[in-house]
């Protein structure tokens, strides 16, 4: 069965909400950079070189780890394909600018699993392994469909794995004394929200140029968070999955979009 396809009519609805051009991006980049190179800073040797977890966190947080550094590393990629194909220059940019944001998060992960001392070699099978996002983020980099992808990767995915969850996840490390993931998550929730951003402001215009376009990004949002349940189930997530729909139906409704279970 061919993909559903959503064409913008009229792409005059769309436009940045964070207004940014090149020059802007690069002075918005540089200042970031100051703030997490001065957090990074503050942090001791030993922490930044995990002596001051336990054993035990680290064995468990290599799921995480993984977690993170693949969906980065997978953003890299359908991001990049969004731009390629992207049907007009205002969403082009966007995803343009994203996917060097994408590359920033993904150094800092890959430095984590450094950091951390998990040899390259374990770093697949557990993001492979069951539970995990790894489904969801397969099925993106299927895709070729700009819309869809940042339908789903932006406004589903990003907007549930948005603020919410970040925050969740940087305050358990840091009380687990991985202050690098805690920097870390807390650098990427400011480059998320503007993602976020734009892929609502790209439903909404969606929605509004034909109201029936609302039937298929519902398909498009009950097909991803399926492919996400996957990692709540055992329960041992339940906290994570809890505020990553809570995060994502804040946006999602009032938009005209109905809960997926
Ligand atoms: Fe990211
Ligand atoms: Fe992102």
């Amino acid at each position: 069965m061919a993909r559903k396809r959503l064409v913008l009519k009229d792409p005059g609805r769309f436009s940045d909400p964070a207004g940014l051009t090149w020059e802007r991006y690069v002075a918005m980049q540089a200042r970031e950079r100051e703030r997490y190179m001065a957090e990074r800073a503050a942090i001791s040797q030993d922490a930044l070189n995990y002596k001051t977890v336990s054993p035990q966190y680290l064995e468990r947080a290599v799921d995480q780890f993984a977690n993170n550094y693949y969906s980065e590393l997978s953003a890299t990629h359908y991001v990049a394909t969004a731009a390629a194909n992207a049907p007009f220059d205002e969403l082009k940019k966007c995803a343009l600018f994203q996917l060097a944001d994408e590359q920033r998060h993904l150094e800092m992960d890959r430095e984590v699993f450094e950091r951390a001392g998990i040899p390259e070699r374990d770093w697949l099978a557990a993001w492979e392994a069951p539970g995990t996002t790894c489904r969801f983020f397969r099925h993106l980099l299927e895709l070729e469909d700009t819309i869809e992808i940042l339908v789903k990767g932006n406004f589903v995915a990003e907007g549930a794995a948005g603020p919410g969850t970040f925050t969740v996840l940087a305050d358990g490390a840091e009380a687990r004394g991985d202050v690098l993931s805690a920097i870390n998550h807390r650098a990427r929730i400011r480059d998320e929200t503007r993602h976020i951003s734009y892929g609502r402001v790209l439903v909404k215009a969606l929605i509004d140029d034909d109201p029936g376009n609302l039937d298929t990004i519902q398909e498009w949002q009950d097909e991803s968070l399926r492919l996400f349940a996957e990692v709540a189930r055992g329960g041992e997530r339940r906290a994570w999955w809890e505020g990553f729909l809570a995060s994502y139906y804040k946006i999602a409704l009032p938009l005209g979009l109905r809960p997926s279970f």
